[in-house]
């Protein structure tokens, strides 16, 4: 098989960027250039300021930049010379037409696949990176085929990404497994064997899995459906938890000892959020209904509508604590993330609640560490609303630190689980000094210690534990 020499990356996002810095990184040798329409972006990836945050993500980029690692807006000239080029554009929930609110938007895809086929002058490996419908690789072959120059070949390869943010660096460099999917002919064999050669530089061979194409793909989308589906069910037993007095981080330990189910990610929140979790159910919701599997969509439906309970469940638990009514109300919020360590807000359960909030007619400052205020207006503005942002501004400010948002607020709401908000980091007495009283905290995301703070003076509420009517002194 082929020996790689040349990468293209199309799409320097939160996959593409990492994902193949590290290649580089870790194969000197391999020229890898990653490319991306969006000049601020590359401008940035150039720069000291890298466009995400992500632990470590600094230190891997300076090891390759310049030498074997390009950030560029010639997406053209990067194709041409490629061997292998990855297409890591964004594949985001269609909002109009057919399938609007479930189906993946494959334009971007499309596009790139488009672009690669006209420009193609030698044989190219195609690698599907994004996350996509099963069989889409299909539609990519046909595209590519019906366009190719006479004697160029392409074969197409799945290789799905399984990187979490706020680890995607280790998550890389110690993957579980690295997925590739290929073509059952000698040629797609062959494809696949060149990739595998490009992670085998630093993934030990027999965690470089190979299988079809299109169980890749579907690995991909079943891989976040249950582990999105193993949150909305402790969700699911937070709420019973609340209502009887057991604990969730209790009932999670118990479950979570059992090998069969195994410990991780059974932690009770507020809800998921990400730019993956909803986008890919709802993906398979949508792949379910086309294949005519009615019940198979509603089974997956539930997790996403179980998650938009839990945010829903937890307002509203604010409120009824809140004497009823927010009206006039200080709220601060603790992160706007949706999860601790990166500053990506897509999905983030935060703007859902601050909107319910403003529904609400509270007053909400909000602080984060990472995320950028500019990205905080935009996420809460209503798209297409003029006019929107003075009438946002005189309801959510934004504060440069926790003290700050909670200075005169009735309520502290924790969305996201930042180190720097754990009781053993933030001084809670200052913050409760600040507040009106009765200061309310309620937790979303179960990392405070509830005595410490109901010993300062807090009334504290959280998630998947028993709220203020149910407790029993006795027991506390
Ligand atoms: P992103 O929006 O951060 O990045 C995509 C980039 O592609 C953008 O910068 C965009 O400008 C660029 N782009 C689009 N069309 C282009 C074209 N024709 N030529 C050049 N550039 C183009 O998206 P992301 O979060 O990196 O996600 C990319 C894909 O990876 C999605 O399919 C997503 O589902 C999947 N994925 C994401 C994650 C994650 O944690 N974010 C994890 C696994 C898989
Ligand atoms: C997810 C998948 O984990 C990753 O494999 C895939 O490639 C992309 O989608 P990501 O969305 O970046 O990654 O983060 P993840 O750690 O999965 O968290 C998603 C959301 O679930 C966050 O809002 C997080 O706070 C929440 N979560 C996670 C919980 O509420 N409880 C948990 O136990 C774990």
């Amino acid at each position: 098989h082929k020996k790689i020499k040349k990468i293209c990356c199309i799409g320097a996002g939160y996959v593409g960027g990492p994902t193949c810095s590290v290649i580089a990184m870790k194969n000197p040798n391999v020229q890898v250039t990653i490319v991306d329409l969006n000049a601020q972006r590359i401008e940035s990836w150039n720069s000291d300021e890298l466009p995400i945050y992500e632990p470590g993500l600094d230190e891997v980029v300076k090891e390759s930049r310049g030498r074997n690692l390009f950030f560029s807006t010639g997406v053209d000239q990067a194709i041409i010379e490629a061997d292998l080029i990855f297409v890591s554009v964004n594949t985001p929930t269609k909002y109009t037409g057919i399938g609007a609110g479930y189906a993946a938007d494959l334009g971007y895809v499309e596009a790139a696949t488009r672009q690669i086929a006209w420009l193609a002058t030698s044989d190219k490996i195609v690698v599907e990176k994004s996350t996509v419908p099963c069989r889409t690789a299909q539609s990519m072959r046909v595209i590519l085929e019906a366009n190719a120059k006479p004697g160029v070949r392409f074969d197409i390869l799945s290789n799905p990404e399984f990187l979490a943010e706020g680890t995607a660096i280790s998550d890389l460099i110690k993957p579980d497994r690295v997925l590739i999917g290929s073509l059952d002919t000698e040629e797609g064999r062959a494809a696949a064997a060149s990739l595998a050669d490009i992670y085998a530089s630093w993934v030990p061979r027999g965690q470089i899995i190979t299988m079809n194409v299109w169980s890749s793909e579907l690995s991909k989308l079943a891989a976040n459906a249950f582990l999105a589906q193993r949150i909305s069910s402790i969700n699911a037993l937070s709420a019973i938890c609340e209502a009887t007095g057991a604990d969730i981080d209790e009932v999670s330990y118990a479950c979570g000892l059992d090998s069969r189910i195994g410990p991780k990610f059974l932690k009770a929140s507020v809800g998921f959020g990400g730019s993956c979790f909803q986008k890919d159910i709802l993906n398979l919701v949508y792949l379910s209904e086309s294949l005519h599997l009615p019940e198979v969509a509603q089974y997956w439906r539930q997790v996403v509508d179980m998650n938009e309970y839990q945010k829903r469940r937890f307002t509203n638990r604010i409120i009824s604590s809140l004497f009823n009514t927010l009206t006039g109300k200080k709220i601060a919020i603790f992160g706007f993330a949706f999860k601790k360590d990166t500053g990506d807000t897509r999905e983030s359960p935060a703007i859902t609640l601050v909107k319910y909030f403003r529904a609400e007619k509270a007053l909400v400052s909000i602080y984060d560490p990472k995320v950028e205020e500019s990205q905080i207006w935009m996420d809460l503005c209503e798209p297409g609303i003029v006019d929107d942002l003075p009438a946002l501004q005189k309801q959510v400010s934004i504060a440069a630190s926790a003290y700050q948002a909670a200075e005169k607020a009735d309520a502290v709401v924790i969305c996201t689980e930042w180190e720097e908000f754990k009781d053993t980091r933030l001084d809670y007495e200052q913050i409760y000094d600040g507040m009106k009283k009765p200061a309310f905290i309620f937790d979303g995301r179960l990392v405070l210690n509830e005595k410490r703070l109901k010993k300062i003076g807090f009334k504290v509420e959280t998630i998947g534990r028993p709220g203020e009517s149910l407790r029993n002194p006795e027991f506390e």
